[in-house]
């Protein structure tokens, strides 16, 4: 899997910001009512989005909610802030640029924390997981929507041919599930298939993060 760095992920997002919401908001929108319906926020739940990139998700959370969002690309966070200018959205508290990998956030700060489509575009997703559980209280959950790996013989061929692309397409289109729940110590509560033919996966996982330091 050929590895991005910060800098060249940075710098794909800002190229792919102006048409982002073109290409990757309609098509993908299905994964993201997924992922917040099956996220069952209750009124004050704090969230906290990582990767939240244009904002397409804001819109979808109940009111009564917290939201805050980070995100490494500048170009992104400033649309995400003028959908949640544009379309009042008050739930979102705060949208800050951040690397997810390493957030300034206080241990168990949130109930919920969710990446869409971001845990293939990260440097290194297990470092990325590790994060999303520190900042998680440890009752919470963790959500994830993305793309993995296809079990499709065919697919998977056309999926390693493209991962040179990393750089350019701003994600790795085969990052193996099996192994990032291994590497990760993910505890996987629910799977199924998102998005059209299910080619998306979303994920609910158990923050099992006093069990990791128990053992
Ligand atoms: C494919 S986009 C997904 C955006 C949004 N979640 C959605 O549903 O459309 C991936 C986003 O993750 C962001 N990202 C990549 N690496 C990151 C990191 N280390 N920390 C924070 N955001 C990151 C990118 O800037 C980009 O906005």
């Amino acid at each position: 899997m050929g590895s991005m760095n910060l800098e060249m992920i940075e710098r794909a997002y800002r190229r792919h910001a102006p048409g982002y919401d073109r290409y990757f908001g309609k098509v993908l929108q299905p994964g993201r009512n997924a992922v917040i319906e099956q996220m069952r926020c209750r009124s004050g739940d704090h969230i906290l989005e990582v990767g939240v990139g244009t904002g397409l998700s804001l819109p979808l959370y109940q009111p009564g909610v917290r939201v805050c969002g980070v995100d490494l690309c500048h170009e992104m966070l400033v649309r995400a802030q003028q959908r949640v200018t544009s379309e009042k959205l008050d739930h979102v508290s705060k949208l800050c640029r951040m690397n997810a990998e390493r957030m300034a956030f206080a241990d168990d700060s949130f109930d919920k924390v969710v990446a869409m489509y971001v845990v293939s575009v990260v440097s290194n997703p297990a470092r990325l997981i590790d994060e999303m559980r520190r900042v998680c209280k440890p009752d919470g959950e963790l959500f994830i929507v993305n793309h993995f790996e296809s079990t499709h013989p065919f697919l998977a061929g056309a999926e390693r041919l493209a991962a040179p692309l990393s750089r350019f397409m701003g994600f790795h289109p085969n990052l193996n599930l099996a192994r990032l729940v291994d590497q990760a110590r993910l505890e996987v509560v629910e799977r199924r298939g998102v998005n059209a033919f299910g080619y998306w996966t979303f994920l609910r996982v158990r923050n099992n993060k006093r069990q990791l330091a128990a053992a």
